[in-house]
């Protein structure tokens, strides 16, 4: 696709989201607020889709797996013991004339230069010799480092010993219960713990929809190895990762791996491969799998002076076990997602818009219609119908509204993969019609074979 296609295809996919009830802005009736979106109920529906389907393949498919719901404010001093209070930064610059900020790393990149591993005053270097303006052609300030942590006071007393912040990644609510998982169920190693919640960064430029937002949603696992043994665990997740991928249906040949540079990683990782997906609007990441060796735990055990160490009853070792973590945005995951499955075709001389969802992941499964609405005969078998699915435990859309193509055009936008008709047939014969979403074909089946 060119670049106004790219744009186009994006833009679609933004309208089609508000349009039907997926993703609104945050706070939208005063304007919305950057870098915040709100779930609609298809939103909603979707994102809990995605969440049982990690659970499943990543928690509760496993025995040596085990679940946590950590709180999203944590003790002052995690950030020390983590580092996000000192490194977690990006590099900032201003317009000196109109005061807005950006990622100083961002505006290089447009340049074609990459700022990997230089400091804030190397970026200012750069900037001053290659008469770098900003993106309105104002002057740019010094390059400053930005914390990207959310800060906040916990009780009634705002000051340095009340403030806190909010987890910028899920993974420390899951060390800081390392110990009472290991003392509760005694799971020897390896073994995992994994968690789905929100994350909170304060980026400087959010953009692109929800590629890139202040309040996000994590699915990470941290799963505990002895150290000699990370590089299988890091491929086994990596196979894992993959697999993930294609059962919620984005589509594999947009993605590929990325093995980042030593300068370019995260400051507690030692490997790290990031999951790329082609976006609209570029090439960037969607997941990230690192080796974070034993740098949490040790420095939580130091900071906290409680013994995280682990004893191998076996080898009668003691050591602090190592780190290997596939890390999911669930936004990214949902863009991806829909990035692959928008689809439009031509019915009767006009463009149909459809989302290729798989059923798994889809709002909805089925939707039920009665021919005519105005029918109490058809309506109420159609109802009969609904409740067979729904005490099937199936998600399922009753719609009664508008022509039956006008109905199939509603529930193809939203990826509804098998629409079901109630006709007058039905009432004689118990059989009913279900259409398909891709190929729009039609087949009569009985009721009983629902
Ligand atoms: N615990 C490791 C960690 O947080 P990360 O690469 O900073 O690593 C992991 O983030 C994943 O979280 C990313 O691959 C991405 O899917 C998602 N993510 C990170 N920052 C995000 C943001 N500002 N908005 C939406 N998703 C984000």
């Amino acid at each position: 696709m060119k670049s106004q296609e790219h744009q186009e295809h994006m833009e679609k996919i933004v309208s089609l989201c508000k349009r039907r009830g997926f993703i609104f802005k945050g706070s939208e009736i005063y304007g919305g607020l950057a870098g915040f979106f709100d779930y609609g109920p298809l939103g909603v529906q979707l994102k809990k889709n995605i969440e049982q389907i990690w659970w499943d393949m990543f928690v509760d498919s496993h025995e040596d797996m085990y679940g946590i719901d950590a709180t999203l404010l944590m003790h002052p001093q995690v950030y020390q013991a983590s580092g996000h209070a000192k490194n977690f930064a990006d590099p900032m610059v201003e317009d000196l004339k109109t005061n807005k900020r950006y990622r100083a790393d961002h505006i290089l990149e447009e340049h074609g230069i990459s700022v990997v591993g230089l400091t804030p005053e190397q970026i200012n270097q750069i900037i001053i010799e290659k008469g770098i303006k900003s993106p309105d052609d104002n002057q740019l300030g010094p390059v400053t480092q930005f914390n990207m942590m959310f800060q906040t006071f916990v009780g009634a007393n705002a000051d340095s010993e009340s403030k806190t912040f909010f987890r910028p990644e899920t993974a420390q609510g899951i060390f800081t219960n390392y110990k009472n998982v290991l003392d509760t169920l005694h799971p020897k190693l390896p073994f995992g713990i994994g968690q789905i919640g929100k994350s909170f960064r304060n980026e400087i430029a959010p953009r692109d929809f929800i590629f890139r937002l202040r309040e996000f949603s994590q699915m990470e696992v941290e799963y505990f190895v002895n150290p000699k043994d990370w590089e299988i665990y890091f491929e086994k997740f990596q196979k894992k990762v993959w697999d993930f991928i294609s059962t919620v249906g984005i589509d594999k040949t947009k993605v590929s791996e990325l093995e980042v540079a030593d300068e370019d990683r995260a400051f507690y990782s030692k490997r790290t491969i990031d999951f790329e997906f082609e976006y609209p609007f570029g090439k960037k990441e969607l997941y990230g799998l690192a080796y974070r060796t034993d740098y949490d735990l040790k420095n939580h055990g130091e900071v906290s002076k409680v013994d995280l160490s682990y004893f191998d009853e076996e080898t009668r070792e003691r050591f602090i076990p190592h780190v290997i973590e596939p890390s999911f945005g669930l936004e990214r995951t949902i863009l991806a997602i829909l990035a692959s499955a928008y689809s439009e075709d031509e019915v009767n001389g006009e463009t149909r818009v459809f989302l290729k969802l798989k059923p798994e992941v889809a709002p909805y499964q089925y939707a039920v219609f009665p021919l005519l609405k105005n029918k109490p005969d058809l309506v109420s078998k159609a109802r009969e119908v609904y409740q067979i699915l729904k005490k099937k435990g199936k998600r399922v859309v009753f719609d009664d509204n508008g022509n039956i193509g006008k109905r199939y055009r509603r529930q193809d936008e939203i990826g509804t993969p098998e629409c079901i008709t109630i006709d007058f047939d039905t009432l004689e014969d118990n059989t009913i019609t279900v259409r398909d979403r891709d190929t729009g074909e039609q087949k009569r089946i009985d009721i009983g074979e629902l």
